[in-house]
């Protein structure tokens, strides 16, 4: 696991990723092993930034000469702002998570990343049952509805599931019930893994089963895939997500193709 520094106290480094707080980030020992794969003199850390210093820590990075940052809870929406160049996924979206220091832009690389590991899945667009309406969900709902993904939401406050429903166009229709029947996809961004809480799923006994799919990681499967694969559905973690959108940030920022083989061995 690697040592988390406050901004104020940051040795001079390449990239980093900065949130508050970052506790147990695996991206520097991921992008790390990129560095070493292949041969790249470049140092990647986990830093700390509070709220109300976005702007300072950022200006004091810059001067160190750092070039990128991957960026996390709660900055994403602070870094879109701060962003001099924006591209257009920053634009619709209304969140970062990668910045370039030196030049101002910025990119949303989980968007794409995420519908990377669909397609690594082998997951082609069909009904999908989304629980969660945060700010996970408003960022990947857009690319799941474009390229045809059928989307039950669901939340546990109900009236988030309309308001994000409104704001975003396509095929959603919100659900108060958890039954798995008919879905090839269940996607669980919300973050009740985390407090290990469980969903109020109601598993289908049917012989059709599909991909459960946790935003969340843990040591050891989330309580939802837990009871997912006990159902005989096949499993995925957010491991997929962190090593498809660094993948995607390593190749924004240097131009080079990121072997993401070696990622995933990093974060496994
Ligand atoms: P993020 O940006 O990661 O999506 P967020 O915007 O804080 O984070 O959203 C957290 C999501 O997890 C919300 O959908 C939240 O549901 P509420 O809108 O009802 O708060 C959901 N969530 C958090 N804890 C949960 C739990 N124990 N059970 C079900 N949903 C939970």
């Amino acid at each position: 696991m690697s040592v988390v520094f406050d901004w104020r106290d940051a040795p001079r480094a390449e990239f980093a990723v900065i949130g508050y707080p970052v506790k147990h980030s695996l991206s520097p020992a991921m992008h790390s092993a990129v560095y070493e794969n292949l041969g790249l003199n470049y140092r990647y850390l986990a830093l700390t930034i509070p709220p109300e210093e976005f702007s300072e820590g950022l200006a004091h990075l810059h001067s160190l000469g750092y070039l990128g940052l991957n960026v996390t809870v709660p900055h994403k929406a602070a870094a879109a702002r701060w962003a001099l160049l924006p591209d257009d996924s920053v634009r619709d979206l209304g969140v970062a998570n990668t910045l370039s220091l030196q030049d101002g832009r910025a990119t949303n690389t989980d968007a794409p990343g995420f519908l990377d590991t669909l397609t690594d899945l082998h997951l082609k667009p069909g009904r999908a049952l989304v629980l969660g309406a945060g700010g996970t969900t408003r960022a990947l709902l857009p690319g799941m509805l474009q390229i045809g993904w059928e989307v039950h939401l669901w939340n546990r406050t109900q009236s988030k599931a309309f308001e994000l429903a409104e704001q975003v166009s396509g095929p959603i229709q919100v659900v108060d019930s958890l039954k798995t029947e008919g879905f090839s996809l269940i996607l669980n961004t919300t973050s009740a893994s985390l407090s290990g809480s469980e969903l109020p799923l109601e598993w289908s006994p049917s012989t059709e089963k599909g991909v459960a799919y946790d935003l969340a990681y843990g040591n050891g499967p989330t309580p939802f895939l837990q009871v997912a694969e006990s159902h005989g559905w096949e499993t995925c973690d957010g491991r997929a997500l962190l090593v498809a959108q660094g993948a995607r940030s390593f190749e924004w920022w240097t131009g080079l193709t990121a072997p993401r083989d070696v990622m995933k061995a990093a974060v496994s």
